[in-house]
């Protein structure tokens, strides 16, 4: 399939149509069950969920983060999670699936992947559609440089996956890191994947930080890179 003009390689590409796939069966299933049909996320926020669960991070106190939302499906995700502890899910987006202009290495821009995905339709719809009736998500429709948070404001775990381009990789990361409690864990999508410009990014954040981490773990199928907050630092 030809996106954008650009002809890909198989692994953003396949991501993509699996995930067209999913939003037909959701369209179906939208006509016989209000809005759960369309529940799939792009990443597989399972393991998100599962990383929280084996270290216990629902005792921690504090809330959990998601910038770069798209459809909401991991959102929700998030949020049934989230919700057994407490916990509130605020979902950043900036809803314009035309603003990441971001290439991959096959050349294709993610706007033009997440144009496809959505054929004309809504994003900022689709997504209230699936995120319809949780209580605990707060959905803050803002260009991700513009967020800001009260300094009271604790997260325990945070996931970026938003706008690519490195000065927004470096942005996102110290949105949640200045919020992030001891102990709380910063998940990156697109490590070791097919935006080097992330990878090289992130690595750099870590090298910056490298004093207030205390566990890089990389995932490495589902391209992700966690990233922990030591507990007590020294000094
Ligand atoms: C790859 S998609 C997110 C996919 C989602 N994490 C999932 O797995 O279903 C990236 C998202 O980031 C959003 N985005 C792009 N630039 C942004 C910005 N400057 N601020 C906030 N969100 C942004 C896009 O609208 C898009 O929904």
């Amino acid at each position: 399939m030809d996106i954008g003009g650009v002809d890909h390689g198989d692994s953003r590409y396949v991501q993509g149509l699996k995930y067209i796939r999913t939003l037909y069966i959701g369209d179906v299933m939208a006509e016989m069950e209000p809005k759960e049909g369309i529940t799939n996320d792009f990443v597989g926020y399972e393991v998100l969920i599962d990383f929280m669960t084996d270290r216990a991070m629902y005792k921690l106190q504090g809330d959990i983060i998601e910038i770069g939302a798209f459809l909401g499906g991991g959102t929700v995700k998030l949020a049934r999670f989230g919700k057994r502890y407490g916990k509130r899910v605020f979902a950043v987006d900036i809803f314009d699936p035309g603003c990441d202009k971001t290439r991959d290495t096959g050349g294709t821009r993610m706007c033009d992947i997440y144009q496809a995905f959505l054929q004309g339709r809504s994003q900022r719809e689709i997504y209230g559609e699936t995120t319809q009736g949780f209580d605990n998500i707060v959905t803050i429709d803002k260009d991700s440089k513009d967020v800001e948070f009260p300094e009271e404001q604790a997260f325990i775990f945070g996931f970026i996956d938003g706008n690519h381009d490195p000065d927004y990789v470096k942005n996102d990361f110290h949105l949640i890191w200045r919020h992030l409690v001891p102990g709380g864990t910063v998940g990156f999508h697109d490590y070791n994947f097919d935006l080097p410009d992330v990878t090289e990014s992130v690595n750099r954040l870590i090298d910056e930080h490298r004093n207030e981490i205390s566990e890089v773990r990389e995932i490495e199928d589902k391209h992700i890179l966690m990233v922990s907050k030591r507990k007590y630092t020294a000094g």
